[in-house]
């Protein structure tokens, strides 16, 4: 029997805690959801009380309307080169891979590279790796030596980085993986209780410090739970501390509890019953840096996904793996400046976006603000050969959706802010006198602005299309 393909957070859940599920499922089956697998959802909305709701949404405002965040992976892997699980893929030894420490000697803050990279690309947000499953603490502990201050880096990375994304007006996050493969108590806590006391002690430590060093921080993004469940990382205890030391930040749903919001990692899922969500996604295939790795997303993929965030009021937090130096590798920097110049002229049809109840389109997606639809042209539609015969498609470049159940008021090209003229029909908006050319790269917005909230319906133009012409 064919298995599904495993992701390696699958493997983890299912040799880890996700085990017990699997035996009780039909043979070769995984039982694991995808969403289930990237971390612990509530049981049911609504078990909340309204005060613990209404904290949630002040807490989260802001982060509902940024939309745009980057993630950063940075450690020792980045003097590898090649992802950042190269300690465990690799089974490099733990005093072999710690060598890594004295050549991890990054450029004095190249964090600054990084924000001005965000900034310049529409993010509002950072997310950068504090400790990852590696081990090796990118701050100033003083709960252990593995850290750059106190290796041959000699500097405070962490510091170095807040400084910069402050600098540039961001939001700061924190990524911490629980998981540790150097620590001696990181795998051995799970059948050996004073171990765990002892590597929870030194977990909740490091959070702590973390969240006392640098200020007010606004995002903490735990990772991997491996190989203790939320009762035996005292992951309650672990959120009472950070909301006390921080009582306006965020947490992600990977410490074996749910959070503020949940994490879908390289694809895209919209969260259901109206729980916060952020999909994060690498540029090419690989987290850390990976210098073989050639397989870079296109702007236009790029600018679809965070279009398609944005439609389900979802958040696309996109990473950069800089190079140990601490430079971001040139692909990412072309894509994001690319990104960054379409974010320029239309970043309002994404940032505060609204629930937009649209269908489908083949070459095109929407969002939505108030009464106005933004259509987000990827594929623009010139000088189709219909146009040759056929008046409908004429003047020969023409967008149209179908199933458009308000009335269009006004049409304009959102960049440029040039109107547009449309024709309305019981079936279709067909927008005319467009360009051949797309105006826009990569995408082209349309902005449609209707007389009431636009909800698009195709199936219902299936079902109710006047069926005529038989024979023709
Ligand atoms: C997975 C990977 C990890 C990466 C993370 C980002 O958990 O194990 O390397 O940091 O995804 O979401």
């Amino acid at each position: 029997m064919r298995l599904p393909k495993m992701s390696r957070r699958d493997h983890l859940r299912l040799w880890g805690t996700g085990a017990t599920a699997l035996a009780g499922s039909a043979a070769g089956v995984l039982p694991l959801s995808r969403s289930k697998a990237f971390g612990a959802e509530p049981a049911a909305m609504g078990q909340e009380s309204a005060e613990v709701q209404a904290d949630r949404e002040r807490r989260m405002k802001w982060w509902h309307e940024a939309r745009f965040g980057m993630f950063i992976h940075w450690g020792l892997y980045s003097v590898i080169g090649q992802h950042e699980w190269a300690m465990e893929v690799e089974g490099i030894p733990v005093a072999q891979y710690q060598q890594l420490a004295k050549h991890f000697t990054p450029k004095p803050h190249a964090a600054r590279e990084w924000a001005k990279l965000a900034k310049r690309a529409g993010q509002k947000y950072m997310v950068m790796t504090t400790k990852h499953h590696e081990g090796f603490c990118n701050f100033e502990s003083k709960l252990t030596n593995y850290c750059a201050p106190k290796q041959a880096c000699g500097r405070d990375l962490v510091a170095e980085y807040v400084e910069a994304a402050r600098a540039e007006g961001l939001r700061v996050g924190f990524y911490y993986s629980l998981m540790d493969w150097h620590h001696p108590d990181g795998a051995r806590c799970a059948t050996d209780e004073a171990a765990r006391v002892r590597f929870v002690e030194y977990t909740h430590g490091l959070i702590r410090e973390l969240l006392t060093q640098y200020g007010k921080i606004d995002i903490l993004w735990y990772d991997v739970d491996w190989p203790l469940n939320a009762e035996q990382w005292e992951s309650e205890k672990m959120n009472k501390m950070v909301f006390q030391l921080q009582p306006d930040i965020i947490v992600n749903n990977r410490n074996g509890l749910p959070g503020d919001f949940a994490t879908p990692e390289q694809h895209i899922v919209a969260s259901k019953g109206g729980r916060a969500w952020e999909s994060c996604m690498t540029m090419n295939g690989s987290w850390g840096y990976q210098k073989a790795d050639k397989d870079w997303k296109s702007s236009e993929t790029i600018v679809g996904n965070l279009t398609t965030c944005a439609h389900d009021t979802g958040n696309y937090l996109l990473n950069i793996g800089p190079k140990p130096d601490g430079s971001v590798p040139e692909d990412s920097v072309r894509i994001l400046t690319e990104v960054g110049e379409w974010m320029d002229k239309n970043g309002p049809t994404i940032y505060e976006s609204e629930p937009c109840k649209t269908g489908w389109h083949v070459y095109a997606s929407y969002t939505r603000k108030g009464n106005t639809l933004y259509m987000h042209i990827s594929h623009w539609p010139g000088e189709t050969p219909a146009s040759k015969g056929l008046e409908f498609f004429n003047p020969p470049s023409v967008v149209a959706i179908g199933g458009l159940r308000a009335k269009v008021k006004s049409a304009r090209l959102f960049a440029s802010g040039k109107p547009v003229t449309f024709e309305q029909g019981d079936e279709y908006v067909r927008f005319t006198g467009l360009p051949i050319e797309a105006p826009d790269y990569p995408v082209t917005t349309l902005a449609i602005e209707c007389d009431a909230e636009p909800e698009i319906d195709g199936a219902d133009v299936r079902k109710n299309r006047k069926r005529e012409g038989v024979g023709v």
